[in-house]
């Protein structure tokens, strides 16, 4: 029997009992105490599809609000050990509930603690960060109680300062530098990781990325740490800063900082080619249409950092965008190019902007000088 207020619903293979005024889109607003978002049923599935390839023995899901996440785990993914802790007394009731509705008791055991007081306490394979907002406050905890070759995983829904909306309150948050551009939400994934990186260096260690994105209102990133003081080194000698400018849609990034660039920042890969290869959207999660779509385009994303629109491009040339399947297939014979999944109408390129500005002339069907 449902509890007055609250709703069951099916999200996968679980049954989840939720407030009946939850949200459906954005960012989520908390209506009435507990929070849960259906919007968030891909980001759940995602990480599904990651313990279903990358198995862990311990998982936490750190804040788990109703436990939407961390029973989903329990139900649909073999031998995983999970705890779901939320410091609301109401969201602990919840996890009670959910666990119990899906009989995974033995499984899934729910906590009702500040996060940092647990962490101080016990360590885990895999911890799970979802946070209203900012991650900041709580990586230094997690950081500190991952296991070693642990999997960090980290939500963070303050797109607006990272992508260079706010680049004050970016500096403050996560001492890096946030400028607006086309590609703002690639800048702002990757100042997020490079904060992660230096918080894992305070500790010796390093990190790899095995996924890292960004999808509706929210970053995600899936670390596996390294451990050891020349992990964490490896890592800080990827970071460094981007300049863009407007008038000729350079983008320029290296280690130097100017006075108009972003960061410092993560400039290593967004994700592990092994970690996709292994990940498989069945056709019982939530969204499976939506998980196939974005692994495909994980898959085929080149490991070059930032992109073009295809827009931008045309503009300052005067031409109407061309279409990206032939100018995709063009920019390949020459160098590397992919689509991403940051934006539909945009371009990964290793090539100089003179050659991608050559191929656009071409495939526009104005000749090949630029
Ligand atoms: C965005 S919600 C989590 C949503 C959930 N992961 C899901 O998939 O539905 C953030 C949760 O963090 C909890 N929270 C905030 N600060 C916390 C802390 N210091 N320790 C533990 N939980 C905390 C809140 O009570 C809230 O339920």
């Amino acid at each position: 029997m449902s509890r007055p207020g609250t709703v069951d619903v099916v999200e996968g293979r679980t049954r989840l009992r939720v407030p009946d005024t939850f949200s459906s889109g954005g960012p989520g607003k908390r209506i009435g105490h507990v929070f849960f978002n259906s919007q968030m049923a891909f980001n759940r599935d995602i990480s599904v599809m990651f313990l279903r390839a990358h198995p862990v023995r311990s998982a936490l899901d750190a804040m788990a609000g109703t436990g939407a996440r961390a029973v989903r785990w329990a139900v649909e993914v073999d031998g995983v050990d999970v705890t779901a802790n939320d410091r609301d007394p109401e969201a602990a009731e919840f996890i009670r509930d959910n666990i119990e509705l899906n009989g995974v008791e033995a499984r899934c055991r729910s906590s009702n603690e500040d996060l940092r007081c647990m962490l101080a306490r016990k360590a885990f394979d895999l911890i799970d960060l979802d946070p209203f907002g900012s991650p900041v406050h709580f990586l230094p905890a997690a950081v500190q109680a991952v296991k070693r070759r642990g999997i960090l995983v980290v939500t963070a829904t303050d797109t607006a300062p990272l992508a260079g909306t706010y680049p004050k309150k970016c500096l403050r948050r996560y001492g890096a530098l946030s400028v607006r551009s086309p590609f703002g939400h690639e800048t702002g994934l990757r100042i997020l990781i490079g904060h992660i990186m230096r918080e894992a260096a305070k500790e010796d260690r390093g990190a790899r990325c095995l996924l890292s994105f960004y999808a509706d209102h929210y970053f995600r990133i899936y670390l596996q740490m390294e451990e050891g003081g020349a992990a964490a080194d490896r890592c800080l000698s990827q970071m460094g800063h981007v300049e863009y400018d407007p008038i000729t849609c350079r983008i320029s990034y290296g280690t130097e900082r100017t006075s108009r660039s972003a960061g410092p920042l993560w400039l290593g890969p967004l994700h592990d080619a092994g970690t996709l290869e292994a990940m498989v959207a069945s056709d019982d999660l939530a969204e499976a249409a939506r998980c196939r779509k974005y692994l495909d385009l994980w898959r085929s994303e080149i490991d070059t950092p930032f992109f073009y629109e295809n827009d931008e491009l045309s503009s300052i040339l005067g031409i109407s965008p061309p279409r990206m399947g032939p100018l995709l297939e063009r920019l390949n014979e020459v160098g590397r190019a992919s689509r991403t999944h940051f934006s539909p109408t945009a371009i990964k390129t290793d090539l100089p902007l003179e050659e991608v500005l050559a191929a656009y002339r071409e495939v526009s069907g104005r000749g090949m000088k630029v």
